[in-house]
C-alpha cells in the first residue's frame, strides 16, 4: 500500500528560532540584565552564560546543520553593538559576521532579528520606546547593522513580538520596565511600530532585495462556555486587544482600541513589510467575570484534559492546541487580505521529558500543511528552539529545546524530537513512517487534519 505523506513546497524554509539574550550569555549591558540584578526573574536565576553562544554558537549551528535545517533565526544584541550612545563596537560586529558566515557556509539562510525584547541600558534609561525620539536611535542602529552585515544577511525581522514587549512591560508589569499603565502601553506600541516602519524603509534603501518584516505573538482566546454570550464577549475583547488591534495598527497605521485611538498614526505603515511573521504557542479559555474589569471582565483558564506544556512559573504557556496554528494563519491571512506570504517565525513546547513534543510538533506541522493546502502561502517554519535557553522570567525552569542543555556543564543531549525534526526537514515532508516511529497515536489526526473541527469565525469579522 502506498505510504501517505504531507509534502511541503519546494524551497520551504526549515529552521529553529532563538534570541541573543537567551542564548549568548555574558549580556550585561541591557535592561534584562538589570531586571535580573533586581531579583525579578521568577526562578531567582541569572542568565549568566546562557547557552554560551557568544563563545560557541557554531557548535550548535553544526547541530542544526545535522538536522538538515536550511535556515536559522537568531537575534543581534543591540547593547553589544552600540554599548554607549553613538559608540559602535567593531569586535561585536566581527563576532556576528563570523556567526553569519558560518551559517552560510553550512547552507543555512540566516534570518536575523534586530530587536528581540532587549535593548541597551542607555536606551532604556532614556525611557526606551516610550519616547518618540527612540525611533531615531533604533533606525540609526539598524542602518549601521545593515551596512556592516548586509553582505551576509538579507532576511530581517525588525522586531520580535512588539505586542508581548509592550503588554508585558507596560501593562502587566512582569517584563522590564515593570510598569502598569494602559496609555503608556499604547504609546510604546505606537513608537516601536513606527520604529519598525522607519527601519523597513532604511533597510529597503540599503538593500533593495532584502526580505523585511516583523513578527507578532498570536494567542487564541475561546469562550469557556460556547453557549454563553458573556464568555464569548470577554474572549473576543481579549483576542482583539492582544492580537488584532496590533496587527490592524501595523497594517493601517491606526489603533482602534480606545486608548490607541488617542495616538498619532504610525506614518507610512501601509505596505511596510514583505511577509507576516507568526509566532504561535497556545490558546486560553475565557470566562466572564464582572469582578475583573482590568482584565476586560475575563478570567483566563487552561482547558482541562488536554495536551499541555510543562507549567512555568507564570501563566504564559498552557494548552498545546495544534488546530490553533491553522486558525491563526488563516486569520492573519484573511485580515491582511493575503497581501504577503507568511512565515511561522516561532512555535514550540515546554516539555523537559520530551513526552509530548514529538506528537505536538507533528500535529502543528500537519495544521501548517493544512493551511498551505487551503491556499495560504506559508513559506517557512522556525521551531522554538534549537537548544534549551534562558526563558526570560522563567529562567531555566522551562525547557523549549530540541536539544537539552545542562545549564551547569553546558552538556548537550538531543531529545527524540530533534532527530524527528531532522527527518522531516530532510524529507521536506511528514511521512507515515516518521509518524509511526515517533507518535503512532497521532497517525489518524495527522493524515486527517483536513476534517478537524474549526470554530466559526467571529460574526462581525466575516464582513471585512
Ligand atoms: C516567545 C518569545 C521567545 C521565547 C518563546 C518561548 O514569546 O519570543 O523569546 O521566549 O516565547
Amino acid at each position: 500500500m502506498q505510504q501517505r505523506s504531507l509534502r511541503f513546497p519546494t524551497g520551504f524554509l526549515w529552521g529553529t528560532a532563538s534570541s541573543s539574550y537567551q542564548c549568548e550569555g555574558g549580556s550585561t549591558n541591557n535592561q534584562w540584565y538589570r531586571w535580573e540584578q533586581q531579583g525579578r526573574i521568577l526562578s531567582g536565576e541569572a542568565c549568566g552564560q546562557a547557552a554560551n553562544w557568544w563563545e560557541e554558537a557554531e557548535a550548535d549551528f553544526e547541530r542544526a546543520e545535522q538536522l538538515e535545517n536550511n535556515a536559522l533565526r537568531l537575534s543581534l544584541e543591540w547593547s553589544r553593538i552600540e554599548p554607549a550612545e553613538g559608540q559602535w563596537d567593531q569586535a561585536a560586529i566581527e563576532r556576528y559576521r563570523a556567526m553569519l558566515l558560518d551559517l552560510r557556509q553550512r547552507h543555512m539562510t540566516p534570518v536575523v532579528t534586530l530587536h528581540h525584547f532587549t535593548e541597551p541600558l542607555w536606551f532604556a534609561e532614556r525611557d526606551g520606546f516610550a519616547r518618540a525620539s527612540s525611533v531615531r536611535y533604533f533606525v540609526r542602529y539598524v542602518a549601521f547593522v545593515v551596512r556592516q552585515l548586509g553582505d551576509l544577511c538579507s532576511f530581517w525581522l525588525t522586531l520580535n513580538e512588539p505586542n508581548v514587549y509592550a503588554f508585558q512591560g507596560y501593562l502587566r508589569g512582569d517584563f522590564p520596565p515593570g510598569e502598569q499603565h494602559l496609555l503608556r502601553t499604547f504609546i510604546v506600541l505606537r513608537n516601536i511600530m513606527q520604529g519598525h516602519v522607519a527601519a523597513f524603509y532604511a533597510i529597503r534603501d540599503l538593500q533593495p532585495q532584502a526580505q523585511i518584516g516583523y513578527c507578532l505573538h498570536y494567542r487564541l482566546f475561546d469562550p469557556l462556555n460556547p453557549f454563553s454570550p458573556l464568555d464569548h464577549g470577554a474572549a473576543r475583547v481579549q483576542e482583539q486587544f492582544f492580537n488584532w488591534s496590533v496587527l490592524q495598527a501595523a497594517e493601517s497605521g491606526r489603533f482602534t482600541f480606545p486608548a490607541g485611538a488617542l495616538l498619532p498614526p504610525i506614518k507610512g505603515a501601509a505596505g511596510a513589510r514583505d511577509y507576516h511573521g507568526v509566532n504561535y504557542y497556545t490558546r486560553e479559555l475565557v470566562r466572564f467575570d464582572a469582578s475583573v474589569p482590568a482584565e476586560a471582565f475575563g478570567v483566563r483558564l487552561v482547558k482541562p484534559n488536554t495536551m499541555r506544556n510543562d507549567p512555568g512559573l507564570d501563566a504564559s504557556f498552557g494548552e498545546i492546541y495544534p488546530v490553533g496554528l491553522y486558525r491563526v494563519l488563516r486569520e492573519v491571512y484573511r485580515r491582511t487580505r493575503g497581501n504577503k506570504p507568511l512565515y511561522v517565525t516561532e512555535n514550540g513546547f515546554s516539555d523537559v521529558q520530551d513526552t509530548r513534543r514529538p506528537r505536538a510538533l507533528l500535529e502543528h506541522l500537519a495544521q501548517l500543511h493544512r493551511a498551505i493546502r487551503a491556499g495560504i502561502p506559508v513559506q517557512g517554519y522556525f521551531h522554538w528552539s534549537l537548544v534549551d535557553n534562558f526563558e526570560w522570567n522563567n529562567g531555566w525552569y522551562v525547557r523549549f529545546g530540541l536539544i537539552e542543555i545542562d545549564a551547569q556543564t553546558q552538556e548537550r543531549t538531543p531529545r527524540r524530537s530533534a532527530s524527528m525534526f531532522g527527518e522531516i526537514c530532510r524529507a521536506n515532508a511528514i511521512t507515515e513512517e516518521i509518524v509511526a516511529r515517533y507518535a503512532p497515536e497521532a497517525m489518524e489526526r495527522i493524515f486527517r487534519s483536513r476534517s478537524d473541527a474549526v470554530p466559526q469565525m467571529q460574526p462581525d469579522l466575516k464582513k471585512t
